[in-house]
């Protein structure tokens, strides 16, 4: 099993992601972190701290971070996800209560401890790794690999015409993580992956629904309104789940259907905001990220059932 830290801004996909990780036998999560994104901090802690209890994990601890982006005022996603970020589904509260120490420091102690055995998965906004970068440079080297679900790498965007909402919500945080990034340390999946290769049709819905786990069950209700978003603003034949197919490409990389390694920088313009900047000329700098670009979408939805599915049947 991969020893992992999750990294998350836990909305309703994250929930999703956050399952993969926790009981499809492919991750060993040793920590949670969270950061504001999605939803507030405290909101994004108490999701976190439900959905590993809906995996039946709750010995998992689970860590809060930034409160608010490097240096501009938090935006959340609340529009897309539930005032709650689970679907406004009426959750009860989670049994337990997050651990003490900050998720920055979890990000800087845990490597050490561990040097080169673990796998980092960020689903939010990149603040707690950047500021974690800034206390230790070679941070991302201290990691078996890092996967970053971020950016949209055809400038669709999602919060904006052409940017994705993890690297609008806190550009100056992901341009600290690309400027100290190479393709061996960090893989990149932006939203464009999800929108080719994950969306959740109705059929998928109805597939996942019918499972009838618990697991199922909370994976369906909990994006109840990222459903309704997503047939409004996006035109995809369903909605899609960029978290869980970042943590399924860190899960099983071999579900990785093309990639390349590119050189990518952010734009801080105000109208570009946010905006993944890809440089694939014969001058540009060195690459800094292994872009994730398709991935078997029959394989990726595999996993989610079978992880949702009841026991025996997987
Ligand atoms: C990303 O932003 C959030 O809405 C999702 O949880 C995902 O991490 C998609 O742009
Ligand atoms: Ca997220």
């Amino acid at each position: 099993m991969l020893p992992l830290i999750v990294d998350t801004d836990t909305g309703s996909d994250d929930a999703v992601a956050l399952l993969l990780a926790a009981a499809s036998g492919l991750g060993d999560i040793r920590a949670v972190t969270t950061v504001a994104g999605n939803v507030p901090l405290a909101t994004g802690t108490r999701n976190a701290l439900i959905s590993l209890e809906v995996a039946g994990r709750d010995d998992i601890p689970v860590h809060p971070g930034c409160e608010c982006p490097m240096t501009r005022m938090l935006s959340t996603a609340q529009h897309v996800h539930g005032h709650d970020g689970m679907g406004d589904i009426s959750l009860p509260a989670p049994v337990r209560d997050a651990q003490p120490e900050h998720a920055v420091d979890v990000l800087l102690n845990y490597p050490h401890r561990h040097p080169g055995e673990l796998t980092l998965v960020t689903l939010g906004p990149l603040t707690n790794l950047a500021v974690a970068l800034l206390r230790d440079r070679e941070l991302l080297g201290r990691y078996r690999h890092v996967y970053c679900m971020a950016g949209a790498a055809d400038m669709r965007g999602n919060i904006s015409a052409t940017a994705e909402f993890n690297v609008w919500a806190d550009p100056e945080a992901a341009r600290v993580v690309l400027e100290s990034a190479t393709p061996e340390q960090v893989t990149w999946i932006g939203w464009d992956v999800s929108r080719k290769d994950a969306v959740m049709t109705p059929a998928d819905q109805l597939w996942l629904e019918q499972l009838g786990t618990p697991m199922a069950t909370f994976a369906h209700r909990v994006n109840r309104t990222l459903a309704e978003w997503a047939q409004a603003v996006t035109g995809l034949a369903g909605y899609d789940l960029p978290d869980p197919v970042a943590m399924a490409v860190a899960l099983r990389p071999e579900l990785i259907a093309e990639q390349e390694q590119a050189y990518v920088g952010v734009s801080l313009g105000q109208d570009t905001r946010g905006q993944l900047i890809i440089d694939r000329r014969r001058c540009a700098p060195a690459p800094n990220v292994t872009l994730v670009r398709r991935v078997d979408e029959q394989g990726f939805k595999q996993l989610l059932f079978d992880t949702c599915a009841p026991e025996g049947h997987r």
